[in-house]
Order: C-alpha cells, then sequence, then structure tokens
C-alpha cells in the first residue's frame, strides 16, 4: 500500500541514498532531543577529560527518531571509530568475540536491536561490558579449554525499540538510558528545514510546517514526506514547496493534517465500531484490520497513544473521545458501561 510506504518508520530503499546526505554529524547539527543531547554533552566532555572510556549507553525509542543517527555522532564527539552490527546477526559468540577483539581503544560498538541478542552471546557481551574480557575457547571437542582474553577499553551502544524485551542482566551493564521521545512540530520543522537546505528544496515556512505536523514526531518520516511534497510541487506547481502544495501532496497519499493513514483510522474505527470502542485485545485487532501484531505494536500504537487517541488498559486497547472526535464519530459508549460487572 503505497501510503504505508510513506509512513514506515523503518528505512526504505530509497531513503539510503539520502540518508548519507542528511545525517547530522555533531551534537548542533541535530535538532530536537535538547535533554539527550546536553546530558552527552556533559558525559563526553568528562571522558575525554578524564582520558576514559564513554560509559556503555543504551539508546531506546519508537524506530525513525535518530538513534543510530545519534550514536555515530557520540563516537564523532568522542573522535572515535564506530563499528555497527545488529542484535540477530551476531549469530555465535565467536562472532561477537572477533568484532570486539578488534576494537581500538576508546572505540563504539553499535549494536541495533539489541534485544534480539541471543542468549549465549549476549553471556558474552556481559563480560566485555563489566571487564573488558571475553572467553576465547580454543580446540574442539573435549581437549577444548577456554581461555580470558583482555580489550581495549571500548564503549557499547545498544539500540532498542523495545526497551521491555531486554533482560535485567544486560539492561544493568549499562551506564545510562537514553530515551527518546517524539519530535515537537517545530522540532520536526527545524529537521526538514535543514534537509531541504541539503538537498536544495525550495520551501516555505507554512510548507515546513504543513509536513511537520503530518510526521507523526518523527524524523525519518519527516525527511521522507519532504521528498514527496518536493515532487507534487514540482509536477503540479512551480517547485516551491509551500503550505497548498505540502497540504495537497501529502493528502493525495492519504495522509491526514495530523498525519494519521489509512491503517490508523482503520485501527480506530474498527475499535469503535466492531468492538464498541474497547478494550480490545491487540490479537483480536491484528485480525480484524489484517495487519501484523507487531506492526499495529511498533509503529501504529506509539503514535496513537502519543497524540491521544489510543490508550492501553490492562483488558486491551480503548479509543478516546479524540479518536471519536476526530474520525467524525459523534457520540463515545457510555462511560458507565466499561468496566463495570454487569448489575
Ligand atoms: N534530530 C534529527 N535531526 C535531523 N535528522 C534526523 C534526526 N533524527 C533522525 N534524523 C534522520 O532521520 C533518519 C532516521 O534516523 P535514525 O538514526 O536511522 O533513526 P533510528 O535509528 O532511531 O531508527 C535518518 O535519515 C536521520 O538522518
Ligand atoms: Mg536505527
Amino acid at each position: 500500500m503505497a501510503n504505508d510506504e510513506v509512513i514506515h518508520p523503518e528505512p526504505r530503499d530509497d531513503d539510503v541514498q539520502y540518508d548519507e546526505q542528511i545525517r547530522p554529524q555533531r551534537l548542533d547539527d541535530f535538532p530536537g532531543q535538547e535533554p539527550l543531547k546536553e546530558k552527552l554533552r556533559i558525559t563526553i566532555a568528562a571522558a575525554k577529560q578524564r582520558g576514559e572510556s564513554l560509559d556503555h549507553l543504551l539508546m531506546s525509542g519508537p524506530p525513525g527518531l535518530g538513534k543510530t543517527t545519534l550514536a555515530r555522532i557520540v563516537a564523532n564527539e568522542m573522535g572515535v571509530d564506530i563499528k555497527a552490527t545488529s542484535g540477530p546477526v551476531i549469530e555465535r559468540q565467536a562472532d561477537l568475540s572477533a568484532i570486539l577483539t578488534s576494537l581500538e581503544e576508546f572505540d563504539v560498538l553499535f549494536i541495533d536491536e539489541i534485544h534480539r541478542l541471543n542468549h549465549a552471546v549476549e553471556e558474552t557481551l556481559y563480560s566485555a561490558m563489566e571487564d573488558f574480557e571475553v572467553d576465547i575457547m580454543l580446540g574442539k571437542g573435549p581437549t577444548a579449554r577456554s581461555m580470558k582474553i583482555g580489550l581495549k577499553p571500548f564503549t557499547l551502544i545498544g539500540a532498542t525499540t523495545r526497551a521491555g524485551l531486554l533482560t535485567p542482566p544486560l539492561r544493568a551493564r549499562f551506564g545510562d538510558t537514553c530515551r527518546f521521545e517524539f519530535y515537537s512540530p517545530e522540532e520536526l520543522e527545524a529537521i526538514i528545514t535543514r534537509s531541504a537546505g541539503i538537498l536544495d528544496v525550495a520551501l516555505d515556512p507554512e510548507g515546513a510546517l504543513e509536513i511537520a505536523s503530518r510526521s507523526r514526531g518523527t524524523a525519518r518520516i519527516g525527511n521522507r514526506l519532504l521528498r514527496r511534497a518536493r515532487d507534487y510541487a514540482q509536477v503540479k506547481g512551480d517547485g516551491i514547496i509551500t503550505h497548498e502544495m505540502a497540504r495537497k501532496g501529502l493528502n493525495m497519499l492519504g495522509i491526514d493534517g495530523l498525519g494519521l493513514d489509512d491503517m490508523d483510522k482503520a485501527l480506530l474505527k474498527t475499535i469503535i465500531e466492531k468492538f464498541g470502542g474497547g478494550p480490545v485485545g491487540v490479537s483480536s485487532l491484528a485480525v480484524a484490520v489484517g495487519e501484523e501484531r507487531q506492526t499495529i505494536e511498533e509503529v501504529h500504537e506509539p503514535f496513537l497513544i502519543q497524540i491521544g487517541f489510543l490508550k492501553r488498559t490492562q483488558q486491551g486497547r480503548v479509543a478516546t473521545p479524540r479518536a471519536y472526535k476526530h474520525l467524525g464519530f459523534s457520540a463515545t459508549p457510555d462511560a458507565g458501561n466499561q468496566g463495570t460487572l454487569g448489575l
């Protein structure tokens, strides 16, 4: 589905070529996430002054908010190299040991989707993070023995969209967690305007704000909508992304004024029409709308919760009065019926 492509916060093929160009390289060049940047400025400066490696960092938050970008920036600011891999890619302990022993002093090892490490690999990581040591197996079969090898001090940066799935021992080994927040429209406006400058796109301030308002608080989506609006303005206008061009171009993609796409609306409508406004379990919802549960939980729900359209309760998902209003439903179900035991 065309619009699903557009709002999906995971990278798409056509993002890759732009990513290289527009990825911020320094903290000062990275709009938004102010509390995180402030914290990082201090810890980076302190580590540099002491001549030590930076504490291990966990970056958590929905996809497309800048976790990978900020990990690269941290390495840049520290003046060290970064090696990047991801949880599901590291299959054996030996694979991880090979990466760890190749790191130079203070280098950053970035492990994306760190909640998806297998158990054996994760155990290897514990001593690497804590004592800068790994056990290496020498030989095979009954004569095999393990040997400890010292590592140069390094910084592990883990990224995850599901911090709740991290095991407690792994979580405990991170010195600090950077929790990413959705961007405000103003922050997204700054991100989009910056990208437009780099890509040489003509963009009015009103056009920028219109794109920003529809970007679901997500930097990657903002950059993607900018490119779609550019195409539209080029074909239907004179190439300048005005408010009008942004509005029409993005409407055509099925993205409404708040950034909701067809699937968001289908989810809310299903809760309202088929399940009396909820509560309804996410599995039933997934079946009813024909979407994968994981996509609903990682892509659609965080945003719908953020804008106050959806609530997660212990009994299931509930559509809020704001969702009813936005979708043009007049009445919310009698609140007295919810949560009361039939009398
Ligand atoms: N604060 C920001 N300012 C400008 N661009 C950003 C910002 N955060 C993310 N981006 C851009 O958005 C895209 C997605 O960022 P990325 O770091 O890959 O997100 P994540 O790892 O959280 O999924 C990249 O193209 C990146 O350049
Ligand atoms: Mg990433």
